[in-house]
C-alpha cells in the first residue's frame, strides 16, 4: 500500500489512522478466528510518500501489481483559484498525453490531474480500478466535456459513481461540498457491473441501482456530450443572443436624475430608454435609462446634453486597449454592439446563481434596450418562455451548461440550442402559454417583489412555487412523463433516454 501526501502533517495523521485501522481490523480478526497477524515492525504497514502527487511517477511509488486500486481524495480547487504552481502542475501532467491534445484541459479543476495521472497508470495496469472524491462541477457543464473525452481517449470508462451528495467536514467553520465520487477502470477490464448510487436527499443515504451503462455524468446512458450550436438544434425555437454592449464609460446611460432632465428638451427626449442588465432585471431598482441614438438626427445629437455626453464616450473608448473599441470613439452616439430586436423578447439573466429553483425571466418591448448581460430569445412566445421556465431547462442547465465559479452561464452555445425539445402542437403551446401565464400572474401577486425577492428560494411565495410546479408538470409530460417528475435527475434521466433513442 502506499498514499501521497504533499503536507507532512497530514501525512503523519494519515500514516496514523491506518494503523489504527489497522489494528482495529486485527482485533476483530483474533475475536473472530482467535488469531491476529504480527503487525511488526509497523513501518512495514504503510508508506506515505511526502511529496507533490503530480510530479511523481505513480507507476514507481505504487507497489507492482496487475490490479492496482486507486482511490483518494484530491484537493478541490476550480481553475480561476488555482496558484502558478498548481497551474504548472496541470501543463505538467498533461503535456504528454495524447488524448489531451485539443482538449481544453487548462480549465479543468486541479482534481482532474489526479484523473490523468491514473489512467495513465491503468493504460500499464489494464487491471486496476480507481475512485475519486471530487467536486461535483467535475461531471458537469465544460468539465465533463472534456473529461468524457479524455477518459475515453485514455482507455478509460465509468464502472460506478456516488451522485451528489453533501459533504459537510466537522472541522470548525468549513463549507459543506457537494462531492460525487467517480469509479473508473480500463474499457479492457472485463466482468463490468455499473453501479450507481443517487442521493434523493443530499444528506441522506443512497439508493443503488444497477444501470447496463454509465456515463461520466453519472446517468444512466451513452457518454453522450452535447455539441455546442451556434442555432437552435429543434426547428422553430426562437434563436438567442445576448443584449447589446455599450462600452460607453457609462456616459450613454441615465440614472433617474438625468433621465428626468433629458425627457424635458424635445431634441432628446425621444432617443430616452429603458435600458435593463440582468441586475437591473433581478434586483428592478433603481431603474436605468440610455440614449439609444441609433437613427437620431445630426442637429439633436449637437445639443448640449447629447453632446457633451459623447464627447466622454470617445474619450473613454480611445483609452480601451481593444482596437475595435477605439474605432467606435468615431461613432460614440452608438453602442459598440447593437443587438436590439426589431419586436418584444424574452430575457434570461446571463449568469444566474445555482440557489435559486428556477432561472427568472422576463418579457420585454422592443423599447426597452436590453444590454450585454442578459440572453435575449428576440419573437419568443409565451409558449417558449414556459419552457425557459421550467424544471426541464434547469436540468439541462445544471448539467450541461458552462459555470461562472459556481454561478451558471446561460451562454446559448450550449445553455439552450443543444436541447432537444419535444415537438408539440397547437394545443400543449397554449396549454403551455397558460401556464406561464400563470406565472406571471403569481408574481405580480407581489408588485413590490423583485425577481431576485421572489426566486429565492428561501422567499419564494407558495402561489409561484404551485404556479411554477404546474408549469413543470406540462413541460414534463410533454417530454414524455406521465406525470410530474420528483426531481431534476429524473428529468435529465428523460433527456438522456430521449438522446439516445434513435
Ligand atoms: C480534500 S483533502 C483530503 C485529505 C485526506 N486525504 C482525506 O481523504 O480526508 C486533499 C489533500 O490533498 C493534499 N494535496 C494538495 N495538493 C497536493 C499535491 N499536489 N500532491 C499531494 N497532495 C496534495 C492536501 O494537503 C490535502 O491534505
Amino acid at each position: 500500500m502506499a498514499g501521497i501526501e504533499v503536507e507532512e502533517w497530514p501525512a503523519r495523521i494519515a500514516s496514523t489512522a491506518l494503523r489504527l485501522v489497522d489494528h482495529q481490523a486485527n482485533m476483530q480478526m483474533e475475536l473472530a478466528l482467535g488469531k491476529a497477524p504480527d503487525t511488526l515492525p509497523l513501518d512495514t504497514i504503510t508508506v506515505i510518500h511526502v511529496g507533490n502527487a503530480l510530479r511523481m511517477d505513480w507507476n514507481e511509488i505504487v507497489p507492482e501489481s496487475d490490479a492496482t486500486i486507486i482511490m483518494g481524495n484530491p484537493p478541490f480547487i476550480g481553475m480561476s483559484w488555482m496558484s502558478k504552481e498548481q497551474q504548472a502542475d496541470n501543463r505538467h501532467v498533461f503535456a504528454p498525453i495524447s488524448a489531451a491534445k485539443g482538449l481544453r484541459t487548462g480549465r479543468l479543476d486541479y482534481v482532474a490531474c489526479w484523473y490523468a495521472k491514473a489512467a495513465e497508470l491503468v493504460t500499464l495496469r489494464p487491471q486496476s480500478r480507481v475512485a475519486f472524491v471530487s467536486t461535483n462541477s467535475i461531471t458537469q457543464g465544460e468539465q465533463a466535456r472534456t473529461m468524457v473525452p479524455l477518459l475515453a481517449g485514455m482507455g478509460c470508462e465509468v464502472d460506478f459513481g456516488h451522485r451528489t451528495f453533501k459533504w459537510t467536514s466537522e472541522a470548525p467553520g468549513a463549507a459543506a461540498v457537494h462531492c460525487v465520487i467517480v469509479g473508473f477502470s480500463s474499457t479492457q477490464r472485463p466482468n463490468k457491473r455499473h453501479r450507481l448510487f443517487s442521493y434523493p436527499r443530499i444528506t441522506g443515504q443512497p439508493i443503488e441501482t444497477v444501470p447496463d451503462r454509465l456515463n461520466f455524468y453519472l446517468f444512466d446512458g451513452a457518454d453522450y456530450v452535447p455539441v455546442k450550436l451556434t442555432k437552435p438544434l429543434i426547428e422553430g425555437m426562437p434563436n438567442a443572443h445576448k443584449g447589446s454592449q455599450p462600452t460607453d464609460g457609462g456616459h450613454l446611460l441615465l440614472d433617474e436624475a438625468a433621465m428626468r432632465e433629458a425627457v424635458q428638451i424635445p431634441e432628446v427626449a425621444p432617443y430616452v430608454k429603458r435600458f435593463v442588465q440582468a441586475r437591473d432585471m433581478l434586483q428592478g431598482s433603481p431603474l436605468r435609462w440610455c440614449l439609444w441614438l441609433v437613427d437620431a438626427q445630426p442637429q439633436h445629437l449637437r445639443h448640449p446634453f447629447i453632446r457633451q455626453r459623447l464627447d466622454q464616450v470617445s474619450e473613454s473608448r480611445l483609452k480601451s486597449p481593444t482596437v475595435s473599441v477605439q474605432e467606435y470613439a468615431a461613432k460614440p452616439a452608438l453602442f459598440t454592439q447593437n443587438r436590439q430586436p426589431e419586436g418584444s423578447y424574452f430575457a434570461l439573466p446571463e449568469v444566474s446563481s445555482e440557489n435559486r429553483r428556477w432561472i427568472p425571466g422576463q418579457f420585454y418591448d422592443t423599447d426597452v434596450i436590453a444590454g450585454n448581460k442578459l440572453i435575449i430569445f428576440p419573437n419568443a412566445e409565451p409558449w417558449h418562455a414556459a419552457l425557459l421556465q421550467s424544471s426541464m431547462f434547469m436540468a439541462w442547465v445544471e448539467t450541461f451548461a458552462g459555470r461562472l465559479e459556481s454561478r451558471y452561464s446561460l451562454a446559448p452555445g450550449l445553455a439552450y440550442f443543444p436541447i432537444p425539445w419535444p415537438e408539440l402542437d397547437q394545443r400543449a403551446q397554449q396549454q403551455l402559454a397558460d401556464r406561464f401565464e400563470q406565472v406571471a400572474d403569481a408574481r405580480a401577486v407581489y408588485p413590490d417583489a423583485t425577481l431576485a425577492d421572489l426566486y429565492d428560494p428561501a422567499a419564494m411565495p407558495s402561489q409561484l412555487i404551485d404556479a411554477h410546479t404546474a408549469l413543470d408538470r406540462t413541460v414534463d409530460k410533454a417530454f414524455g412523463a406521465a406525470a410530474l417528475l420528483r426531481s431534476n435527475d429524473e428529468r435529465l434521466a428523460l433527456i438522456f433516454e430521449r438522446n439516445n433513442t434513435p
